[in-house]
């Protein structure tokens, strides 16, 4: 396992293109899910260093607050609620390049200004948690940010 995260000088492609196999090798031999998703945020966090990002796992008809870096957050969301809510829901990544903009987007934090919740998958197809990053810029999320975001959510194994 790396010790330490190598982080690129380049582009946010550059960057997300770095961090890809170190994750990817950080999840290799681990097969607690907890710890995935803690070293996952970890690594986003320390790699683009956003407001806040983290994982609100599925409980029956509620997103319960998981593992994440950043400021203290809203510990329930219910399934068609907010940004992560609708997510779930709709069971498909969601961008919003500004938060006052979505309808019932939940104000965990008011420096929050953008966000892309990313659901997660199991074997079954169902969403059982959404990954959710928050920005304090305006537009920080694109179409790279989804492409690299769900391709290191589909590596955590439920
Ligand atoms: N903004 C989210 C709530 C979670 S916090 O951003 C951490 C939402 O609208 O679902």
């Amino acid at each position: 396992m790396a010790e330490h995260l190598h982080i690129s000088n380049g582009s946010k492609e550059d960057k997300y293109r770095a961090l890809l196999p170190q994750v990817k090798s950080l999840m290799a031999n681990e097969t607690i899910i907890m710890a995935n998703l803690a070293n996952l945020a970890a690594a986003l966090n320390e790699t683009f260093r956003f407001l806040w990002v983290g994982f609100y796992l599925v409980k029956g008809e509620e997103l319960i607050l998981s593992t994440f870096q950043g400021p203290i957050a809203c510990t329930r969301i219910r399934k068609g609620s907010g940004v992560c809510g609708t997510a779930w829901e709709r069971a498909e990544t969601i961008i919003v390049p500004d938060v006052n903009k979505f309808p019932g987007h939940i104000a965990c934090n008011f420096a929050s200004r953008s966000e892309i919740v990313v659901p997660l998958f199991g074997k079954d197809k169902q969403v059982w948690g959404v990954l959710d990053i928050d920005s304090e810029q305006l537009n920080t999320f694109d179409a790279i940010d989804q492409q690299y975001l769900e391709e290191m959510c589909n590596m955590l194994h439920k």
